[in-house]
């Protein structure tokens, strides 16, 4: 419990994943990127054919065989490498697929359950960085600090969207926002942990700061805990 721990929740495409990165390298801590795991489980079922749809997975019997598919999830990770059964799945997972797949996975409370372990096993010295929906709420409710970072939908679509098409992906605006939004209205209303700032988070809005502005703040936070 002495090992420090940041959380940095928040909506999907708010830029948690390269604030948490960045703050992580700064303080040379360890990162959870707590996404990846719910990523890894819709692609493992999407493999062995198990069905990821809401209507399936509302069956008990699904919703079990996802939660066991879900603890024995062979996953390895390399810097800026995750690998599943020995395959590397660093690019599959960042499909916008693998981005709903796991939406509708992880609000299935088996799957949650399964990956709680894993999740505090990222605690290691000097400190860990974990990103997510439920860090500060669920799965490191002690954490000293707790930012939930946000930004409007239509900012958020508009990063993704720029970020698709400099990656050369096709990608229409409308479209994305509409997911967003659906992600978004997901995460946030499931029974199981959802979506929300944990109390005594503190708040973020980098609707209108840049990436190095955004970790300036979170370290000026974090120092001043020290
Ligand atoms: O953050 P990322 O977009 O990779 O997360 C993918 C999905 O996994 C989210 O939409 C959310 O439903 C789920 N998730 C979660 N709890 C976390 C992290 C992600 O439920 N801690």
């Amino acid at each position: 419990e002495r090992i420090p721990v940041i959380c940095i929740d928040g909506p999907t495409a708010s830029g948690k994943g390269t604030l948490a990165a960045e703050v992580a390298s700064t303080l040379g801590y360890h990162l959870l990127d707590s996404g990846a795991l719910y990523r890894l489980v819709g692609l493992a079922a999407e493999r062995e054919g198990l069905s990821t749809t809401e209507a399936d997975l509302r069956d008990p019997a699904h919703a079990e065989r996802m939660g066991e598919l879900a603890a024995r999830l062979d996953v390895r990770f390399t810097p800026g490498k995750t690998w599943l059964e020995g395959e590397d799945v660093t690019e599959a997972l960042r499909a916008e697929a693998a981005g709903m797949a796991a939406s509708r996975v992880s609000a299935v409370p088996q799957v949650r359950a399964a990956l709680l372990d894993l999740q505090l096993n990222f605690r290691h010295l000097p400190g860990l960085v974990a990103d997510g929906r439920d860090m500060g709420t669920v799965i490191f409710p002690g954490a000293p600090l707790k930012v939930y970072l946000t930004a409007s939908a239509e900012q958020r679509a508009l990063r993704r969207h720029k970020q698709l098409i400099s990656k050369g992906i096709p990608a229409i605006l409308a479209d994305l926002l509409a997911d967003l939004q659906a992600r978004d209205a997901r995460d946030m209303n499931r029974t199981h942990a959802p979506l929300k700032p944990a109390e005594d988070a503190v708040l973020l809005d980098n609707s209108h700061l840049d990436i190095e502005q955004s970790v300036a703040r979170v370290l000026d936070w974090w120092h001043g805990k020290q």
